[in-house]
């Protein structure tokens, strides 16, 4: 695996195995990785013949009050899961080759509505950033698929919409989020995580399972099944911030017809905030 850290030298490696013909295949992270980033690329060796992965913890994403400076950042050991994983070249570039004139100035890609809902309600700003850094990695990598983790869900449909209506030549592939024995969904940030707040923290997983049982035996009660996911995580001692039973395509509240949907929850334990959801497909 080579690691670069400048555009040009990214466009490089990418524009020989281009003249190669060979399909490149990217999994955009920031960093920190662990066993569900190794799966995303796994994801992405069945979808192309050259794997690029880039490690970036980018500002504009972080609100002002947020863990941008206490996000963990572990290059060298992800340098070395990533070698190990098969990738070819790990892009970690500093936040002045991404933003030379300072994120605060840089031109900015939104998608409107869903990127102000859920998320977006609790993280002004965030998708903006998110939708900004993934449209420069594009043009910067230019792969011929992306992958993006399902944990994200709000994240991944915010891309494919930004990709289709900007009409990017991108294959964007979403990859099963990976649990951990008791049903956490690994992130980065369960290491904010007490032991004690660890051990509550499968709640999540637990009560969004519930949801998923009552919608997929018909109950049509949407209010009440958001209600009683509030009423469930507050009683574990989270702070949630939404439980939301949504339409899978669009986020939006589903439509009595629409048959695919996904419950989606952000819940506060202690230091951390934790993102979960599951799809469920209703009768
Ligand atoms: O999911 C993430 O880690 C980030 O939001 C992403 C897609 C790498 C953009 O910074």
């Amino acid at each position: 695996m080579d690691t670069v850290t400048t555009i040009a030298a990214v466009r490089e490696h990418v524009r020989a195995w281009r003249r190669q013909g060979l399909r490149v295949a990217f999994v955009p992270t920031m960093g920190n990785l662990h066993a569900g980033h190794v799966s995303l690329i796994e994801a992405a060796r069945q979808h192309g013949e050259r794997f690029v992965a880039s490690i970036f913890v980018n500002p504009m994403q972080f609100g002002p009050n947020e863990d941008f400076a206490h996000y963990p950042r572990t290059p060298l050991q992800d340098a070395g899961m990533l070698a190990a994983a098969g990738c070819n070249l790990m892009f970690s570039p500093e936040a002045s080759e991404i933003y030379p004139h300072g994120a605060e100035r840089a031109t900015r890609v939104e998608v409107p509505g869903l990127s102000r809902i859920l998320e977006g309600e609790f993280r002004p700003g965030h998708f903006e950033g998110v939708s900004t850094v993934v449209t420069q990695l594009f043009h910067i990598v230019d792969p011929d698929v992306a992958v993006f983790g399902l944990k994200d869900f709000q994240q991944l449909t915010v891309i494919r919409r930004m990709v289709a209506d900007l009409c990017m030549p991108v294959e964007i592939i979403g990859a099963p989020t990976v649990r951990d024995a008791d049903g956490l969904a690994m992130s980065s940030r369960n290491q904010y995580l007490t032991t004690a707040e660890r051990a509550l923290a499968p709640t999540i997983h637990a009560t969004l399972l519930i949801a998923a049982q009552r919608l997929a035996a018909g109950d049509a009660e949407i209010a009440s099944i958001e209600r009683a996911g509030v009423q469930a995580l507050e009683a574990a001692g989270f702070r949630p911030d939404y439980f939301a039973v949504r339409d899978a395509a669009t986020l939006s509240p589903p439509l009595p017809g629409v048959r695919e949907l996904v419950v989606l929850t952000a819940a506060r334990l202690g230091k951390a905030r934790l993102i979960d959801n599951v799809q469920v497909t209703r009768p």
